[in-house]
């Protein structure tokens, strides 16, 4: 965790910034997989490491902005427990890590949001996304679950999007770290891909880079030879010459910041000639998105500039037709890019999103489209320094969607049917990236990994299945 000064730093602009008021930040509870003391692996709620930077169960912390008083609560382990996990420091010594003088018991906590829910100062928490901590707030808070559910605070929402967009230069170090281990990653699946594998045995090797580095995954590992299925968490295909693979994951830090990104390379030594032609274009949406990232550019028009890019490309692969603004207008390049160009990324890989996409990406004059694509496009507004985003355009080729517009002749001004057809096994390519937004222009996070054609066929060629020396 950070020094105990950035929390304190950190609460006093939200306490200036929400104004009166009880804050109540929830920390997660360990998650059970089957019984009450075999868990999954414990993470704990990203605007508690935010605030307080501790990372373990059962703890919870008000901030009291009318009295100026900050208060971590929690019970210290009893012998029963110590008996299993060892000692553990107090309740008291974490709270002092975070620059918190005051604790209290689980107890104390109650009788406390007890008291506080009858009288007249406005309770502030956020969108509880894990049921146990629904459970809580509506005993304690004495709410049924629906109106705990509707009572989220808007403002607090709204103070904390507007801290944690932002990110400082000890952040953005951490999310260097996280990305370069992320990179080690995609190394090692670039390099260990061989014909004859299991998928599941080079999702294996990337557990292994993320959790040896001292961390974990910051999402489950996409890693897949039919990349056209947006989130596949299927592993177990075996590969074979002139497979594309599609390989979507991130290494989360011991301080919990994320990293995200995505290479596409064949099984193979080398790309096929309709391969190499898609995966271009692909590259060249990428860049052309890279380059117009700028402050004050609405992200929004960044997506469209890539959509257009990856249209002229598909355009000149026969694939679609016509005039590439109008096709972009009527939203038929979403037969082959259906989703967004990017996501803020930070302590969560889609950063913040239990807070709410429109707090998160939109304004209260910009909202979220509905539309096809575009709603899947969860950062719209205008960028500024100091946010940290993905940029990861694709094509996909989902049988199931050429048939359903095939059969209602959906955009036949701008699809070339007939020759779709005879790609349709084809997959999926992404290529994705994360940066930080300067007051010039933005910046690539970690170190890069092969993303042009030569640069990906010259490490398959000189990898033959082992692990790269520069890994
Ligand atoms: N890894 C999921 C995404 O790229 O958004
Ligand atoms: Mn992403
Ligand atoms: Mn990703």
């Amino acid at each position: 965790m950070f020094n105990a000064t950035v929390y304190a730093e950190r609460r006093e602009k939200l306490k200036k910034s929400l104004g009166s008021g009880l804050v109540l930040f929830l920390g997660n509870e360990e998650s059970s997989i089957n019984f009450k003391d075999n868990w999954y692996h414990f993470r704990q709620d990203s605007n508690f490491l935010y605030f307080f930077g501790l990372s373990l169960p059962g703890l919870a912390a008000v901030i009291d902005v009318d009295n100026d008083k900050t208060t971590i609560y929690g019970d210290d382990l009893s012998i029963d427990a110590i008996v299993w996990t060892g000692p553990q420091p107090t309740i008291a010594a974490l709270a002092s890590r975070s620059g918190v003088r005051h604790t209290g018991t689980v107890k104390d906590l109650t009788l406390l949001l007890s008291g506080a829910s009858q009288g007249a100062q406005k309770i502030h928490y956020l969108p509880p996304y894990r049921p146990e901590n629904s459970l809580k707030l509506s005993a304690w808070l004495e709410m049924d679950q629906q109106t705990v559910s509707k009572g989220h605070s808007i403002p607090l929402i709204k103070a904390i999007v507007s801290q944690r967009s932002y990110k400082s230069e000890l952040e953005i170090t951490e999310i260097n770290k996280a990305v370069d281990i992320t990179a080690d990653m995609h190394l090692a699946a670039m390099t260990l891909v061989a014909e004859g594998k299991k998928e599941v045995e080079i999702v294996g090797a990337l557990h292994e880079v993320a959790i040896g580095a001292g961390g974990q995954l910051s999402f489950p590992v996409i890693f897949t030879k039919n990349g056209q299925i947006l989130h596949n968490h299927y592993h177990g295909n075996m590969l074979q010459n002139g497979d594309l693979v599609l390989v979507d994951c991130g290494a989360e830090t011991t301080s919990g910041y994320a990293g995200d990104m995505t290479r596409t390379f064949p099984v193979d030594d080398h790309f096929t000639t309709r391969q190499k032609e898609l995966y271009e274009i692909v590259v060249n949406a990428h860049d052309t998105a890279v380059k117009a990232l700028a402050p004050g550019i609405p992200f929004r028009e960044v997506h469209l500039t890539a959509c257009k890019a990856l249209t002229e490309g598909l355009k000149g692969a026969g694939l679609m037709t016509g005039d590439v603004d109008e096709a972009v207008a009527a939203g038929a390049h979403t037969m082959f890019f259906q989703c967004g160009l990017g996501h803020m990324m930070g302590l969560d890989v889609h950063d913040m999103e239990d807070l709410g996409e429109q707090y998160v990406g939109y304004t209260e004059t910009m909202k979220k489209s509905t539309a096809f694509g575009l709603k899947s496009l969860r950062l719209g507004r205008a960028l500024e320094p100091g946010f940290v985003l993905t940029i990861e355009p694709g094509i996909y080729i989902i049988p199931e969607l050429i048939d359903l517009w095939k059969s209602d002749n959906k955009h036949a001004a701008f699809i070339n049917y007939e020759k779709l057809e005879s790609y349709r096994d084809f997959g999926g390519i992404r290529v994705e990236e994360d940066f930080l937004i300067t007051e010039s222009g933005a910046r690539l996070l970690g170190k890069p990994v092969p993303k042009t054609v030569a640069e990906v066929e010259k490490t398959r060629v000189e990898s033959k299945g082992q692990l790269s020396p520069n890994f």
